[in-house]
């Protein structure tokens, strides 16, 4: 098992390209499964989600290629025979579980493991099952997985409305509807960027989608879907993730490439009121830290509001802010297990139910931190950058599960990280 090695207090210069992002891949992985041909997908990361989806996707018998020095991902549902999604695999990547959609959209029928527990907390499907309910579909439990089965062998269609609007709820009705012939709708739908990337697809592969970008999705439903050629979109997370480290240490000024400023949302004007120096083109975007970083609260909300996916990593830069600030996460209620880890650095941070209260700026100090989960374990590295003297990141497997290449992307740009066999 990997352990990260940092030395801090290097500020970082230079250039980073950002990846494909994980959660905008996944879905059109799902939706190549919906169509009668090949689906080429570019720009995929070489990530450990990617990987289990993969496995998850060949147990159907569909074929797939990853081609991982292009990033090129190719799947050829021609031979699909086995409709399930097992325990095994889907434990191990929540996302699995868009399975569900596709194959019940595609062949009428679907036995797919529930997700189970995760690190911070519940994370219900009820939305999903109660949506494929609401468009006709028969839904069973059965010893941990789910039966669903479409009467006639497609969807009847019909109107359902998300409360609370979901990622991946919206993701599994859209794969669910789009074959079919009939109309559903989906109201107060999810219109996070991953989203939009996948109607915007399922519309080139022929489905027919009104109201893309918009809480109300219309899907007239078709009889065939055909492979197609795409570009996955950058990652707008770790876009965000790498943004916030070139605003933490005073001297640092990197510049990020190949991403797309657009689907940051909110995210953008947020972060320019901590006094950095902001350069947005096209795909680019350069950060040139301030003297001295202001403290900045922040809600997390649904897109184009503060993602729940950079609390974390936000928090842990407040901790270099000068002055107090508090972090809500209004997504995730207890998405703070990376506290108690910064503490451990030195940093002034208190949890009240859903906010962390932080005070800056508090020096930080190296030592070993436990990683628990994506995107908390991103916050103890960037954290650890900034700590004077050494510290160790355990458990870095969380990290390779959204973050491509991590410390080569980091140490291209100044920092002092390596990846160490924590075995020996
Ligand atoms: C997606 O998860 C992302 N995962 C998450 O990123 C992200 O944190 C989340 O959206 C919110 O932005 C992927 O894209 C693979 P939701 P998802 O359904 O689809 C409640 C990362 O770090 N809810 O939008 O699972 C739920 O509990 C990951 O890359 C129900 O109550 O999130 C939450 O409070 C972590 N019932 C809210 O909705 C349901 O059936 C939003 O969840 C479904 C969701």
């Amino acid at each position: 098992m990997d352990k990260f090695i940092i030395k801090g207090g290097t500020p970082l210069k230079g250039t980073i390209p950002i990846s494909g992002s994980k959660n905008a891949a996944l879905p059109v992985m799902a939706a190549a499964l919906l169509a009668d041909s090949p689906t080429t997908i570019h720009a995929v990361p070489r990530l450990r989600d990617i990987y289990t989806f993969n496995n998850v996707i060949r147990i159907t018998g569909a074929r797939v290629d990853f081609h991982e020095d292009k990033n090129k991902l190719v799947i050829d549902p021609k031979h699909v025979s086995h409709l399930e999604a097992p325990y095994d695999l889907v434990r191990k990547m929540r996302a699995s579980f868009y399975m569900l959609g596709a194959l019940l959209g595609r062949f009428g029928h679907a036995k797919v493991s529930l997700p189970g527990g995760c690190a911070w907390g519940p994370r219900p499907v009820d939305l999903h099952l109660k949506g494929l309910k609401a468009f006709g579909a028969d839904i069973n439990l059965d010893e941990g997985y789910v039966l669903a089965d479409a009467p006639d062998g497609e969807l009847d269609g019909g109107t359902f409305e998300l409360d609370p609007s979901s990622v991946g709820a919206t993701v599994n009705l859209l794969l669910a509807t789009v074959r079919s012939s009939n109309t559903s709708v989906i109201k107060n739908a999810a219109k996070e960027p991953d989203v939009v990337q996948l109607c915007r697809i399922l519309t080139k592969m022929g489905a027919q989608i009104e109201g893309i970008g918009t809480r109300t999705l219309t899907i007239h439903g078709v009889d065939k879907l055909k492979g197609i050629e795409v570009q996955n979109s950058p990652d707008r997370i770790e876009t965000g993730t790498f943004m916030i480290a070139g605003a933490m240490h005073p001297e640092s000024n990197i510049t990020l490439t190949q991403t797309d400023p657009e689907d940051l949302g909110k995210f953008l004007d947020i972060f320019k009121e901590v006094g950095v120096e902001l350069e947005v083109n096209d795909d680019t975007i350069r950060v040139v830290a301030p003297d001295k970083l202001q403290p900045v609260s922040v809600k997390t909300q649904v897109y184009p509001g503060f993602p729940t996916d950079l609390q974390a990593q936000w928090s842990t830069m407040m901790t270099q802010a000068e002055g107090k600030s508090k972090v809500t996460d209004t997504i995730y209620f207890d998405r703070f297990s990376y506290v108690p880890e910064l503490v451990r650095l030195g940093a002034d941070m208190e949890v009240k139910k859903n906010t962390v209260h932080i005070k800056g700026k508090t020096p930080l100090k190296g030592a070993s931190l436990m990683s628990t989960d994506l995107r908390a374990s991103v916050s103890l590295v960037l954290a650890s950058m900034v700590a004077k003297g050494q510290s160790e990141v355990l458990r870095v497997y969380h990290l390779d599960r959204g973050y491509e290449n991590l410390e080569n992307k980091l140490t291209r740009v100044g920092a002092q990280i390596k990846r160490v066999d924590n075995d020996q």
